[in-house]
């Protein structure tokens, strides 16, 4: 089972693949860049890597603005740099999974072109969501994700739909076409060794018939703050989101993926609040895992982690799917600088207040050994192994994410978790690539954090994330299944034992806990290692 189930206890290594390695100088990550670095991803210990979508795209949101579903973009590489990729990192040990964007396509896809230009009415427009609108208005309430209207008008009359940028129309997952040709895709990456495939917005592909207002629920917070503590919203309908009918749409890909030898897998990008709700995706016939955004976004505090750590395990063992345990991505700020907030409160962006950034970091460490330490897999996002902060203070006019015009300037968006990674040297491009050009500026400061700087450094995050890695391989209690809380350490203090013999202690509060007594220490989050007291914002792997 070990071998075949791969996926119920992988760590899985995400490659935002314009600012991994860049190859050919141009500024922008590529495939030739990745492949050059592929050894810093197995020497690490990740299982597999996620690589962000790298199909041709106009690039109006960095890529999920797909045109041709089964080629690369040529600033990215080509097919054939695809096929090397995959077979290299297959030779490292490492599983490849790709991004599959099926909500929407890009206004440059050729159905789209064929159906602004076939006109009102005509069947190239069903395999999108076209309307008339309401007089002179938008047939619905619905908004954008990135800010604005959720439709755009075309010269004709018609309005379409798109969750997300205008240049990304909905495609209506009703019409047979769609399906086909979907299956016809993940086909296409399969037979090329792919071993699965992450869903963007998993949860948006069906639209309530009719399509109804929102109205007044518009999108309610799935958790509030009552007096420090977390609060979940009741899950209720909504005309857009995590519909029922869209798990047929799972079921048949499962199958589909069940067809190969291997079976391929998949993991959901759902921000499904509900964990029950969530746990529908991963019934035995759907998909395999999905993000744990309940957890991305618990504000470090023992209490709230202890009680998202507990919804989830028992919402996936209801469905016999292993939880999943994600700290940041391409969408979210980096964590450290989320953690860097003393006041910092459930969500995925950073407050107004002042960032510090060594509490940021230190609550890192100790969340990426809680991470490694609980049941189940677990994602990485690339950068986050050397400790990189947000970038905050991008200049205005570098700022490339659609959300910052669609939100009249007002959303500044998610390119300052997206800047290019530092690789060596002390100045920007800190080996990024053979030009001198990135595309998102990076910080002068960011010369100690480069991969060649924390190489060898026993106090470095990134050799914190090597050992914690490559120990929970080899400690057997690690990985797929459960645990049990311990109640003995007092309420900043999260802690669990996991059979056998295995420990994880964390100190969410400002005052020093003594540790269990009995164990030895494995690791820790703190350098040196402590061997009785364990000082707040640190984490302990504690073996008998
Ligand atoms: C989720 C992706 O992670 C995000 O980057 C993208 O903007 C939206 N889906 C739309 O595809």
């Amino acid at each position: 089972m070990a071998q075949r189930e791969w996926w119920r206890s992988a760590v899985i290594y995400q490659v935002y693949i314009r600012s991994f390695a860049d190859g050919d100088g141009d500024g922008l990550g590529d495939i030739t860049g990745l492949r050059s670095r592929l050894d810093h991803i197995a020497d690490l210990g990740a299982d597999a890597l996620w690589i962000n979508p790298w199909y041709p795209s106009p690039m109006v949101d960095a890529g999920y603005d797909v045109s041709d579903y089964r080629a690369v973009e040529p600033r990215f590489g080509t097919l054939a740099d695809a096929e090397h990729l995959i077979a290299e990192a297959h030779d490292r040990g490492l599983r490849v999974l790709l991004d599959i964007v099926p909500n929407h396509t890009s206004s440059e896809h050729p159905w789209f072109r064929e159906a602004l230009a076939a006109g009102p009415g005509s069947p190239a427009r069903d395999r999108y969501l076209f309307r008339r609108g309401r007089d002179d208005l938008p047939p619905n309430d619905w908004r954008s994700v990135f800010g604005g209207p959720a439709w755009t008008r075309v010269a004709d009359g018609d309005w379409y739909l798109h969750l997300f940028d205008p240049a990304q129309p909905d495609l209506d997952w009703e019409h047979p076409e769609v399906r086909a040709d979907f299956a016809d895709t993940l086909r296409f990456w399969f037979d090329r060794g792919v071993d699965g495939f992450r869903i963007d917005v998993a949860h948006s592909l069906i639209k309530e018939p009719g399509l109804p207002d929102v109205g007044e629920q518009r999108y309610p917070p799935s958790r509030v703050e009552v007096e420090g503590q977390l609060v979940r919203a009741p899950w209720t309908a909504h005309p857009h989101w995590d519909r029922d009918e869209v798990h047929e749409v799972y079921r048949e890909w499962r199958a589909l993926a069940e067809e190969y030898d291997p079976p391929r897998i998949f993991v959901a990008e759902a921000w499904v609040d509900e964990p029950e709700r969530l746990s529908r995706y991963l019934r035995p016939d759907e998909l395999h895992t999905a993000f744990n955004f309940d957890y991305l976004t618990t504000p470090w505090r023992a209490a709230d982690l202890r009680r998202t750590i507990e919804e989830t395990l028992e919402e996936h063992a209801a469905v016999g799917a292993p939880p999943t345990w994600v700290l940041s991505n391409h969408d979210v700020a980096r964590h450290v600088s989320r953690y860097a907030r003393l006041e910092q409160v459930a969500g995925r962006g950073v407050g107004g207040s002042a960032a510090d950034l060594a509490l940021g970091l230190r609550r890192a460490r100790a969340a990426v050994l809680l991470t490694l330490a609980l049941p189940g897999g677990a994602y990485l996002y690339q950068g986050e192994e050397l400790g990189l902060p947000e970038v905050e203070d991008l200049p205005v006019e570098a700022l490339q994410d659609p959300t910052w015009q669609r939100s009249g300037h007002t959303d500044r968006g998610r390119d300052g978790c997206r800047v290019p990674l530092p690789w060596s040297g002390v100045a920007p491009p800190y080996g990024f690539g053979p030009g001198p050009a990135t595309w998102l500026p990076q910080p002068a400061d960011w010369g100690p954090l480069s991969v060649a700087a924390q190489t060898g450094d026993p106090a470095s995050t990134l050799e914190l994330y090597r050992t914690a890695l490559g120990l929970r391989r080899a400690t057997g209690a690690l990985g797929d299944g459960s645990l049990r809380f311990r109640d003995d350490l007092g309420p900043d203090v999260l802690a669990f034992d996991r059979a056998p013999g295995f420990t994880c202690v964390v100190n969410t509060g400002t005052e020093p806990v003594p540790l269990p007594a009995g164990g030895r220490v494995l690791l820790a989050s703190t350098v040196p290692a402590p061997t009785d007291l364990l000082p707040g914002d640190a984490a302990v792997w504690i073996v008998e």
